[in-house]
């Protein structure tokens, strides 16, 4: 199976497996307030990712490069996407444009079409201090994205069966590198205790890619003749995830992602404690059954519906979103009492 293949393969079962809606963040109530004492104009949505500062409080997640000319096409009408709303964007792993220069620029014309906007570079946490140097070079990127996949590589055919020594990696890569590291999960979630693991290696971001939305077991479980089906239940909610980041420290940039598809959710995660919101197999499936006109509509609408919510809510910025009362119900609310912490 050639690596190229296999990238359009995660785009075509993405599309078809689907975001199941099942992030725990429908398990949260904003409390109503009748005196907000502040107007939608009011309200402005900047927000900080450790040194880098986001017109928006929302990303695109990273999804693709390295599949030809297909994901180039892909990956540049998403840098159109996020010049247009000047919100940051990751490209999908680059260890294909380490191994092939050819596929380099599927994952350039990012920065092409996003010529001052922040880009975030993405390799898996087998990657050397020089590998990841390389592919933030390649991009002039503004950070790195780590990405860890145990689950999607098990259940991947082809995929790595030995995850000795990631954190060691990633280490160095933190003390190596001159721009932000943001470590990321990729839709099963970081406990706290990984969360606490990061930390001590000198961390200082993390997405904690949390499980709800795109399912990365189902979609390798499509590509397999035997399924793996234990796996499509595995993984940490995002509500769960975001308040066990949450409750590690105040030091780390929590950002938040895993079956964001509305402003409503984008909310929920922010008063759960993050700074930005992450959002791919929403955005791709918008751009690839509604178009690129519809998918700036649906931003454009999703940014303003965001802007009402904090109106409500009397919120006049991110921060302030940050500290609104919540009430936290069902399956989210079992999973945080229920847990054990040794
Ligand atoms: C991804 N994702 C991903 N993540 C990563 O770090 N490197 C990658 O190469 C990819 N590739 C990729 C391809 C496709 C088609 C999709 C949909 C997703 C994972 C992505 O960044 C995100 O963590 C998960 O998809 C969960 O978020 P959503 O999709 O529920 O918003």
């Amino acid at each position: 199976m050639s690596r190229s293949k296999r990238k359009l393969d995660h785009i075509e079962y993405a599309l078809k497996t689907g975001q199941s809606r099942s992030s725990g963040l429908d398990d949260l109530k904003f409390i109503h307030q009748s005196f907000p004492n502040i107007g939608v104009d009011d309200v402005v949505l900047n927000t900080k990712i450790d040194n880098l500062d986001a017109g928006s409080p929302i990303y695109i997640n990273a999804m693709t490069g390295g599949g030809g000319k297909a994901t180039e096409g892909i990956n540049r009408q998403l840098a159109q996407v996020a010049n247009i709303f000047n919100i940051p964007m990751a490209v999908g792993s680059q260890m294909s444009a380490i191994r092939d220069k050819q596929e380099q620029p599927s994952y350039k014309v990012v920065r092409q079409y996003h010529p001052r906007g922040i880009v975030f570079a993405n390799v898996g946490s087998e990657a050397t201090v020089e590998q990841a140097r390389f592919c933030v070079d390649m991009l002039e990127a503004n950070a790195l994205q780590i990405h860890m996949n145990v689950i999607q590589e098990l259940v991947m055919p082809e995929g790595d069966r030995d995850f000795k020594g990631a954190l060691k990696r990633i280490e160095a890569i933190v003390h190596h590198l001159d721009v932000p590291v943001i470590v990321k999960e990729v839709g099963f979630g970081m406990s706290r205790e990984t969360v606490i693991s990061l930390q001590d290696i000198g961390v200082k971001i993390v997405d904690i890619g949390g499980f709800g939305g795109t399912n990365f077991s189902l979609v390798e479980n499509e590509r397999r003749d035997r399924q793996m089906a234990f796996f499509d239940q595995w993984g940490i909610p995002t509500s769960v995830s975001i308040a066990e980041a949450n409750s590690v420290s105040n030091e780390m940039t929590l950002l938040a992602s895993g079956g964001i598809q509305n402003a409503y959710d984008i909310a929920k995660a922010i008063a759960l404690g993050a700074n930005a919101v992450g959002m791919a197999g929403q955005v791709l499936r918008w751009l690839q059954e509604d178009g690129m006109d519809a998918t700036i509509q649906h931003i454009d609408d999703m940014l303003l519906d965001l802007k009402m919510i904090m109106t409500a809510l009397g919120s006049k910025d991110i921060k302030s979103l940050k500290n609104v009362p919540l009430v936290i119900t069902g399956k989210t609310k079992e999973w945080l009492t229920e847990r054990r912490i040794d």
